[in-house]
């Protein structure tokens, strides 16, 4: 049976009173047998001819000396058990503490690839349970932020090695040095500044620390907008882009800005992996129900060259690119998903995603709608 630290407390409470109780019963017991004994052997000639003073001197000298033993019998016997109780209490509460305090001790000398075992599913093995998950999850944040140093070396490394040549080559040529090549490193300086920027905007996002400025937000309007933006960056691609709203107006609360650069994401995403000659189609929903909740449903639909399906679970990952090579040469640093990701969830929405190679990719947002959300 699962017991509790409490009710195994309570257990040896109740023990040592039964046990008190039966030593109690049985001196009651013992002391009335006396009496009959004393009746059968003491009562003689010696103790009838006694004065009525002697009589009872007789009696207590009798049952001082007949009890003097028992007592001390039966209350060794009691200490005995009250002692064991103690002791068997005592290492209940206290053995899984040690091998606690021993884990954090270790914890805080910075080691968390401790375990604690779970032997007991009392109060004490749900504490085990909780540091280990604690430990676990202070691993991955740890972990998560080991990738993520990389990662930044990473992509800062190559772009700033190329633009110091750059510059200790022109150096070293002494040369006037034409403005359009200055141009190309200070084009190379703003997307280091954008990819730091977005680095920022993500961390603070996975940590739930992004500041939102919810305002009432007709969705239909704000995309057609977006979508208005980027029309000649699409033709440029050879694309046809269009909007599909099913209903008008659509309001979410909503932060305007992030949902702009949630969409400007997505919808770039769509015009960089679809080859000449492909379409882009948004198409706006109101009120798609997901359990209790209504979703505001924006789809982002395209005809390119589509993901594996391998490749899904890991799309949103911070640095995540299908193609290294391609999306490098495209300039992808693979972050765009991720913030998408993030802002979305920050609103109380999500993102879906189906995709079929060679044929096209659909991302899904959903956004909670009405004016309560
Ligand atoms: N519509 C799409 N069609 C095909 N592949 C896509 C599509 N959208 C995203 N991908 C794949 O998912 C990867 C991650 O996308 P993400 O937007 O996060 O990064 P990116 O576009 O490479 O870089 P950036 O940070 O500039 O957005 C891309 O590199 C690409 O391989
Ligand atoms: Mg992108």
């Amino acid at each position: 049976m699962k017991m509790t630290v409490r009710m195994k407390i309570f257990a040896m409470g109740l023990l040592l009173l039964i046990v008190g109780n039966i030593i109690s019963l049985t001196t009651q017991v013992y002391t009335a047998g006396l009496f009959d004994q004393f009746q059968r052997e003491q009562i003689d000639e010696i103790y009838l001819s006694a004065s009525p003073e002697e009589q009872i001197e007789i009696v207590k000298s009798y049952f001082l000396d007949k009890m003097e033993m028992n007592v001390l019998l039966r209350a060794s016997i009691f200490l005995l058990i009250g002692l064991s109780f103690s002791f068997w209490i005592s290492g209940v509460l206290t053995h899984p503490l040690k091998k606690l305090v021993a884990a954090i001790e270790r914890v805080a000398q910075g080691d968390l690839n401790v375990k604690v075992p779970v032997d007991t599913k009392d109060e004490y093995g749900k504490v085990a349970q909780a540091f280990n998950d604690m430990t676990f999850r202070l691993r991955e944040a740890e972990e998560a932020r080991r990738r993520l140093v990389a990662d930044v070396a990473h992509e800062l490394r190559t772009p700033l090695s190329i633009m110091q040549l750059k510059l200790e080559n022109y150096q070293q040529a002494g040369d006037h040095v034409p403005p359009e090549r200055l141009l190309r490193i200070h084009d190379e300086v703003i997307r280091m500044t954008l990819l730091v920027d977005d680095l920022h905007v993500l961390s603070l996002a996975e940590a739930g620390r992004l500041s939102l400025d919810r305002k009432q937000l007709d969705l239909t309007v704000h995309l057609e907008r977006i979508v208005e933006d980027l029309k000649h960056e699409a033709e440029e691609n050879g694309l046809d882009i269009c909007l599909y709203s099913k209903s008008r107006p659509l309001n979410v609360m909503a932060d305007a800005r992030r949902i702009t650069q949630v969409f400007f994401n997505l919808l770039t995403n769509s015009i960089r992996y679809t080859p000449r000659g492909g379409k882009v189609t948004v198409e706006i929903e109101d009120e798609v129900g997901d359990g209790n909740a209504l979703f505001a449903r924006v789809s982002v639909i395209d005809t390119g060259i589509g993901i594996p399906s391998e490749h899904l679970l890991h799309l949103f990952d911070r640095f995540y690119r299908v193609d290294k090579a391609r999306s490098r040469h495209t300039g992808g640093t693979g972050l765009g998903l991720s913030i998408a990701h993030h802002f979305v969830k920050a609103h109380g929405g999500f993102i879906r995603v189906a995709s079929q190679p060679d044929e096209g990719t659909i991302f899904t947002v959903y956004l909670p709608s009405g004016n309560d959300n």
